[in-house]
């Protein structure tokens, strides 16, 4: 009899939606590349670097401090702004070719560089769904809270899909991350480096990236590249000085980002937001220009600021389609096609790795 009782408030405690959480949970696994030992060395590199970009006579800083959680939610808001068309050209295009994207790959696995709200992202894994292989996404992003937030939604949206997330940086995903599937479940793996964020890295940074790619990938695998084409100054100016100012926000929240982490004292009202199209490098540049004379502090060391200086705190260049193939081809990453959205704007290119 007490069994029973125990069997019945047992079944009422287990609600439909709690199995599902508990479903989900057992389909999620996220881990921090980079946390254990090496934890102590990686932030004073970060610092380090930081502290060399401050010290340079055009001060820089990484873009990867965009991407705190208040950043990374910024940037969200940007991808939805009229002005800024690559994210609509990207999906525009993803939601027209997944398909052919699926037919050419066959079933893979989706490695995904920067992944953030994995929006784009559904397009090929409903593609993939069609082709009834196992359904397997690792998510790679800085930002642990969208990582996560995002991973718990398409669980829901995909009772079949497993998840294991990386938080790290590109390059840390690339070296550190040896995951592969099960190849009776997957035999292949797709690398997803979506939003043109390849024009985030500069020339030497993009080789090296290749270089990598290249490292990461089997002979045979697959690379899904979008890029950002070039078109006039006029739209490409729009595009990063939008009009609600909320390219300006995700500039500045970097100072905050940096006072947070390395214990600085930025004043976000001593900066202003710039972003202009340099034509000659082919490159929107975005900095942060000082309104007044003044010094930061950043641990042990100072900084002097003068009057109208500038801290250029990321470039964003633009493509040409056939010299990125031909750079993708001397990484061994032999194009399989290209796509592009109907006003020219952006490319998305799929590429094999070479079998040698
Ligand atoms: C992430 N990356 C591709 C964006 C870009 O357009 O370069 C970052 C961005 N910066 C300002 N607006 C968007």
């Amino acid at each position: 009899m007490d069994n029973t009782n125990g069997d019945i408030a047992l079944a009422i405690f287990r609600t439909p939606e709690l199995e599902d959480k508990e479903n989900s949970a057992a389909r999620l696994r996220i881990e921090t590349l980079g946390a254990s030992i090496d934890r102590v060395a990686s932030e004073a590199a970060d610092r380090a670097e930081v502290l060399h970009g401050l010290a340079q006579p055009q001060k820089t800083l990484p873009a990867k401090y965009f991407y705190d959680a208040r950043g990374s939610q910024l940037f969200e808001e940007i991808c939805g702004l009229p002005e800024y068309y690559p994210t609509r050209a990207e999906a525009w295009i993803l939601d027209r070719y997944a398909v052919e994207v699926a037919d050419a790959t066959g079933p893979c696995g989706l490695v995904e560089l920067g992944s953030g709200s994995s929006t784009k992202t559904r397009a090929l894994l409903d593609a993939d769904r069609n082709l009834g292989g196992a359904l397997r996404y690792v998510p790679i992003d800085v930002s642990r809270t969208i990582l996560t937030e995002s991973a718990k939604q398409l669980l829901r949206d995909y009772p079949t899909l497993e998840v294991r997330g990386a938080v790290a940086t590109y390059d840390r995903a690339l070296a550190a991350l040896s995951f592969k599937f099960a190849p009776t479940d997957l035999p292949s793996r797709m690398l997803v480096f979506l939003g043109s964020s390849l024009g985030n890295l500069t020339l030497e940074e993009c080789d090296r990236f290749f270089g990598q790619v290249r490292g990461f990938l089997d002979a045979g695998e697959y690379f899904l590249l979008g890029v950002d084409l070039h078109k006039s100054t006029a739209q490409l100016d729009a595009a990063y000085n939008d009009s609600r100012g909320v390219t300006a926000a995700f500039n500045l929240n970097m100072l905050a980002h940096l006072n947070r982490r390395f214990g600085a004292d930025f004043d976000r009202a001593n900066f202003q937001h710039r972003a202009f199209y340099n034509e000659g490098d082919r490159q929107i540049e975005m900095h942060l220009r000082c309104l007044h004379s003044h010094e930061v502090q950043l641990g042990d060391r100072r900084f002097a600021f003068t009057e109208g200086e500038t801290i250029r705190t990321e470039i964003s260049r633009k493509f040409d389609v056939d010299a990125v193939r031909a750079q993708l081809d001397r990484y061994d990453l032999e194009p399989v096609n290209i796509w592009r959205d109907p006003q020219g704007w952006f490319a998305s290119i799929l590429s094999r790795r070479r079998v040698r």
